[in-house]
């Protein structure tokens, strides 16, 4: 099995299930690991690098191109960039093999780009954004993939830019913040609905999220807030109060661009590349085929360790992006204290139809997999 291990900016990663099952600290699957180093914020003729460049058209003219950029910075790094020196609790859940995927007890694939904001103040940066892909653990359904990219920015002041404003550092900070994000909304959107919702994160404080109104809800499209103090005099700017935020560039991208299944972001078809070209935001995307959804349900007795992210996992690792979404529809515990799990999966092409034998045998290796690797009794 040596030959399944592979080496990416010089730490080692496990490509296969019997290197990870020996290595309990891994739990990357080949189908994450095969995205590592796509890059999609990169493509200047991908909605996704179309969009990041329609952001950093904003920054440069409203802030006469001070934001530094950063695209490239490598999507493996430590849990102490990921989590420690951003303030996230020893206990907090976003630190647990089920939400974040692991190469080995110290080292992640970063869930957030603010990964990368102590070591950027550290260099003794003012103004900056970040770009990149990131990588959770989660459930299946048309707005959520294990992949997706985020923009961080971050913005210092020293205090000459506040003493005199009236107002105290952090409340100078907020206002600064919002009018930024509100103009970007603007920038993106045009006239749009917009509300700012109180939030927590641990490394901003205050926090808030913008959420926009589209089709009828309001869908979060931001995080951000003033930067912990502690934060700042850690990495040399004692003196200084700043504001951070992080937004999902898929989620806007879903909207500007009208794609209806986050899965189209990683395909290959002529049919969805070639809709979109360089410069070009808010081109609306023209359905190819609407290929009919086809739903398999299984059911079975969970264990204590069970989870619903473990089972994403397992079937995407059979059905790869087939797999359009995953539902929990029954839910009982019998007299005995056992509980049952009944999920429905949907199975969609977004490229082509699928044939019954081809969901049949999908189906039939998924209730293979879910019994062989979580534990379950299927009923
Ligand atoms: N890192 C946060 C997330 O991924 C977003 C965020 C960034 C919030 C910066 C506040 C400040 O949800």
């Amino acid at each position: 099995p040596i030959a399944a291990l592979v080496e990416v900016g010089g730490v080692k990663i496990a490509k296969d299930d019997v290197v990870r099952e020996s290595d309990p600290t891994n739990n990357v699957p080949d189908n994450i690991f095969s995205k590592i180093g796509l890059q999609l914020h990169r493509r200047d003729n991908h909605p996704i690098g179309i969009l990041k460049n329609a952001i950093y058209d904003y920054f440069d003219t409203s802030y006469s191109s001070k934001f530094v950029k950063f695209d490239d910075l490598c999507p493996i790094v430590s849990v102490q960039q990921n989590f420690d020196e951003v303030l996230v609790p020893a206990d907090h859940v976003s630190r647990s093999y089920n939400d974040t995927y692991y190469i080995n007890a110290d080292t992640v694939l970063r869930c957030h780009t603010s990964a990368h904001q102590a070591e950027l103040l550290r260099d003794g940066h003012s103004y900056f954004l970040v770009t990149g892909d990131v990588y959770r653990r989660d459930s299946i359904d048309s707005t959520h993939y294990p992949v997706f990219h985020q923009m961080e920015g971050v913005r210092v002041f020293s205090p000459d830019e506040w003493e005199g404003s009236g107002a105290d550092a952090t409340s100078y900070a907020a206002m600064d913040l919002k009018k930024c994000l509100e103009g970007l909304a603007r920038h993106l959107f045009g006239a749009v609905e917009m509300r700012w919702v109180d939030t927590y994160f641990p490394f901003t404080n205050p926090s808030f999220e913008l959420e926009i109104y589209f089709q009828e809800r309001w869908m979060e499209v931001l995080g951000c807030g003033v930067t912990e103090q502690e934060i700042l005099s850690r990495n040399g700017r004692k003196d200084c109060v700043a504001w951070a935020f992080g937004l999902g560039l898929e989620r806007l991208a879903m909207v500007l661009f009208d794609i209806p299944d986050i899965r189209l972001f990683w395909s290959t078809d002529q049919r969805f590349t070639s809709q979109f070209s360089e410069g070009k935001l808010g081109v609306k995307f023209k359905p190819f085929s609407k290929f009919p959804p086809c739903y398999k349900d299984v059911s079975f007795w969970i264990s204590d360790s069970f989870t619903e992210n473990n089972l994403c996992e397992v079937v995407r690792g059979i059905a790869g992006d087939l797999a359009e979404e995953v539902k929990l529809i029954d839910n009982f515990t019998n007299k005995k204290g056992m509980t049952s799990h009944c999920y429905r999966i949907a199975f969609r092409s977004m490229e082509r139809s699928l044939t019954d034998d081809e969901i049949n045998q999908l189906q039939w290796n998924v209730r293979e997999a879910v019994q062989n690797k979580l534990h379950v009794t299927l009923r």
